[in-house]
């Protein structure tokens, strides 16, 4: 993209509901087992977000983390871009909730809805909008309270969420002739909305005036989520002339260690440097990777000037990835 600005991240946070629930626990509700879960998922526990805690209340915290860890005040920001499937309602847009809350009363707040891509989606908006100099500092924050909109009954999906929230900061710098300088290098995402019917949920204000449930055919979302997530980094990677060599961490969307570990295999990426977060988080949708990111950062793996491969996949079916210079 030939542009005159680029982004830059500044700064992460994130935020995790006090209460964390073990699969134990889960096995007292449903027919499963510790085993079980830990064998097909890699999941061990989730973050419960806690009755009358929000989507917005759990953003807030991430974006505050953030900014503070770009040494930035609020008033800066004058984008918000918020990746959601559990707003607080249906509207207004759970980012505004944010802005509010953040004492921000220009620039613009919305939210993105692409399940558990929405936070690779939520980036490529912001970085756009930065990019062509329409906005000058970008929140983009994934968060969920994913678990309240689990169906309690069904082993097969209510083992697999949690809740949480992550953030960024993103300045814009001029952009230059510098090979891979630091900053948003690409974003790449996909849909295919004819396989809509493998993750869905099933209610919504237009067809059942209701919230609904995570409903789901995990085997074809599994199969699926190999092939798409390898062909977005395949895509990625040649965007930028890299090769995987090259990367120094993936940071993928954390929905099954199974589909992490097979995805990573299949690039030929090195185990050690993927950055997992799934046993203690469990899938967290749009905010499973700026989680994962800030635990990267927070624990000084992730280092100014290293390359970042993000991806996920989810409800769409939606995919995509993003190639960043930390
Ligand atoms: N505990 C015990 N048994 C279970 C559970 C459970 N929690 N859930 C399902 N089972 C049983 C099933 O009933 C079935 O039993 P049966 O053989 O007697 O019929 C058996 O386990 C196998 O079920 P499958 O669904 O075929 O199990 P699979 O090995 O495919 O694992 C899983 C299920 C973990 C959901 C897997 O398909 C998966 O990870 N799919 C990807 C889906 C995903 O991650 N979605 C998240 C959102 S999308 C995204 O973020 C990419």
């Amino acid at each position: 993209m030939n542009a005159p600005f680029r982004a830059v991240i500044r700064g992460s946070g994130s935020y995790l509901p006090k209460r964390v629930v073990t699969n134990a626990e889960l096995a007292k509700r449903v027919d499963t087992s510790d085993q079980w879960i830990v064998e097909r998922t890699g999941i061990r526990r989730r973050h419960v977000a806690a009755e009358g805690e929000l989507t917005s209340h759990l953003a807030l915290e991430a974006a505050k983390r953030a900014l503070a860890a770009a040494g930035m005040n609020a008033e800066a920001v004058d984008l918000i871009v918020l990746a959601t499937t559990t707003p607080d309602q249906t509207f207004p847009a759970t980012a505004t909730r944010v802005q509010a809350a953040l004492g921000i009363g220009r620039g613009a707040a919305f939210d993105v809805q692409a399940v558990c891509s929405g936070f690779v989606y939520a980036l490529g908006v912001a970085n756009n909008f930065l990019a062509l100099g329409q906005h000058e500092t970008a929140l983009v924050i994934g968060a969920e309270t994913f678990t309240r909109i689990l169906d309690w009954n069904d082993r097969g999906t209510c083992v697999l969420f949690g809740d949480g929230a992550g953030a960024v900061v993103l300045t814009r710098e001029p952009a230059n002739s510098e090979r891979l300088p630091r900053g948003v290098l690409s974003t790449h995402i996909h849909s295919d909305g004819r396989l809509y019917d493998l993750l869905y949920v099933d209610g919504g204000p237009s067809s059942t005036m209701s919230t609904g449930r995570v409903r789901m055919h995990g085997p074809e979302v599994y199969k699926h989520a190999v092939v798409k997530l390898a062909e977005t980094v395949r895509e990625a990677l040649a965007a930028n002339g890299l090769t995987v060599a090259d990367v120094d961490w993936f940071v993928p969307h954390q929905a099954n260690k199974r589909i992490i570990d097979s995805t990573a295999k299949k690039l030929g990426l090195a185990p050690e440097k993927v950055i997992l977060t799934i046993e203690d988080h469990a899938n967290t949708s749009a905010a499973s990777i700026p989680l994962a990111l800030d635990a990267g950062v927070a624990d000084g793996r992730i280092k100014e000037g290293d390359i970042l491969v993000l991806e996920a996949m989810g409800g769409g079916l939606s995919w995509g990835s993003a190639v960043v210079r930390w």
